[in-house]
């Protein structure tokens, strides 16, 4: 891929997040403009740290990170440690990275930029939607501005995974989800049945992985420790989703979303039951007009090579 990408990511930096930054942060064509972080899989204060570990050992410095919301728009914040460790980061305990977070709040963050470069910029929002929520009750003329919105959340019509029916980023905010996906954004949809179908990295790539030896390698290895560990107890063998990985290769080298469709989409936020169950109209039941793409299937071995790549490099 030789042309150049501007992206911006918002994060709640955890296990799969970091691989996505280290990915966006490195891969050549890409300038990813800034990160900005919210509660999510941990707290904000550790995800932010997490974020500028990540970028730390990607030799990235020069890319600003925004800290944002501290909680959902109207709820309590859902965490993910026993996916992810205690530290998020598989219970790797890095030592205090020496990059710092900017003042400027996420959402001001967010809007500052989209409005700085009209057309410009590609955002994958690959945690609980609030700081983007957030930016566009703050600027709603961002909608027109984003280039294209990459959301890793909900599920086609699937199972969930903190929930039985709902995505995790979509059920830990999901009035924010639901603000997001009706505001108008040129939406693409990277949703959990995707990944979770069949595992998108298994043993035999571990081992390839293990076998580098290169730094980038063991980071790998070490910040998605926990989220194998559960692989292996569920199932017998280490394997991963790779969500937030996938969504960021998707926006870098669009081949590698194999297929998608574009459909009405709607989140639930009124039922507990149900809460972040995010419905797409795949028969069109609902006459309504679509605002969405939806990724319906991925380039694995294209992924993989892509990754294999990255932890290659370093
Ligand atoms: O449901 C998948 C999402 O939640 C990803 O963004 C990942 O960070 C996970 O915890
Ligand atoms: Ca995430």
């Amino acid at each position: 891929m030789s042309q150049r990408k501007m992206l911006l990511i918002d994060t709640d930096t955890a296990g799969d997040d970091c691989t996505a930054l280290l990915l966006a942060a490195c891969w050549p064509g890409v300038e990813l403009k800034a990160v900005t972080t919210v509660a999510g899989n941990v707290p904000l204060s550790l995800g932010t740290r997490n974020a500028l570990t990540t970028l730390e050992i990607a030799e990235r410095p020069d890319v600003p990170v925004y800290p944002g919301a501290v909680k959902p728009l109207m709820r309590e914040l859902f965490t993910a440690e026993h996916i992810h460790g205690s530290d998020g980061m598989g219970g790797s305990n890095f030592p205090e990275p020496s990059l710092q977070p900017q003042d400027e709040h996420a959402a001001q963050a967010i809007v500052r930029l989209i409005n700085e470069y009209p057309g410009e910029i590609e955002m994958i929002a690959q945690a609980p939607l609030t700081n983007l929520a957030l930016a566009y009750s703050l600027d709603p003329s961002i909608v027109g501005k984003l280039k294209r919105l990459w959301v890793m959340g909900g599920a086609n019509n699937y199972i969930g995974n903190d929930s039985p029916a709902a995505e995790f980023n979509f059920f830990v905010d999901p009035e924010a989800a639901n603000i997001v996906v009706h505001a108008g954004f040129n939406l693409t949809m990277m949703g959990w049945d995707v990944c979770h179908r069949s595992p998108v990295m298994a043993e035999e790539h571990f081992r390839e992985i293990e076998a580098m030896n290169t730094a980038f390698a063991s980071f790998y290895m070490k910040v998605l420790r926990t989220g194998m560990e559960l692989g292996l107890k569920r199932t017998g063998q280490r394997r991963l989703s790779h969500p937030d990985t996938l969504t960021v290769a998707m926006a870098i080298d669009n081949r590698i979303m194999s297929r998608s469709g574009r459909y009405y989409i709607d989140v639930e936020y009124k039922s507990e039951l149900t809460r972040g169950y995010s419905l797409v109209d795949m028969n069109g039941v609902l006459k309504k007009p679509p605002n969405a793409e939806v990724c319906l299937d991925a380039d694995r071995e294209l992924f993989r090579e892509m990754v294999f790549t990255l932890l290659q490099q370093h």
